[in-house]
């Protein structure tokens, strides 16, 4: 009676743990984008989002640089738009795929960047795009190279 009991119990904290797992996979791709409503480039990047399967919550701003600062993403690593993916700060525009990269290797981190609006970078497609990279940003402000584009 008493094996029962516990077979039963471990089976009930297993389905726990599976929906919880579930549950975090899906806030995993929710993405809050911080932007200027004049910014057409960041508009651009929030579709390439989209489209490789997040889902973005907008909130536009005039002082896009204060919600910067309230993340703990660095002025001088700044770009036009700032986000938050979980606990990660996403700063400028960087590839979904770099983000998705992030989220499954979990990398100790305040989060990625893309300085500037580098030409050819997510959202500023052109003729002539300039080769950047993607930075891993620490809590101190450190970084280094995460992606070479
Ligand atoms: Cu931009
Ligand atoms: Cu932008």
């Amino acid at each position: 009676m008493k094996s029962v009991l516990k077979l039963q119990l471990r089976s009930l904290l297993l389905i726990a743990l599976v929906s919880t797992g579930t549950a975090y996979a899906q806030a995993a791709t929710e993405v809050e984008v911080f932007k200027s409503p004049s910014c057409g480039c960041c508009g651009k990047w929030i579709e390439h989002l989209q489209q490789n399967g997040f889902q973005v919550n907008t909130h536009e701003m005039n002082d896009v640089p204060v919600a910067r600062k309230k993340l703990g993403m660095p002025d001088r690593l700044g770009s036009c738009h700032t986000a938050r993916i979980g606990d990660y700060v996403i700063e400028g525009h960087v590839p979904a795929a770099d983000i998705q990269r992030l989220l499954k290797e979990k990398t100790k981190a305040l989060g990625l960047a893309v300085p500037s609006m580098p030409p050819g970078s997510p959202g500023m497609e052109t003729a002539k795009p300039v080769p950047y990279e993607t930075l891993l940003v620490q809590a101190d402000g450190s970084t280094r190279v995460f992606a070479k584009h």
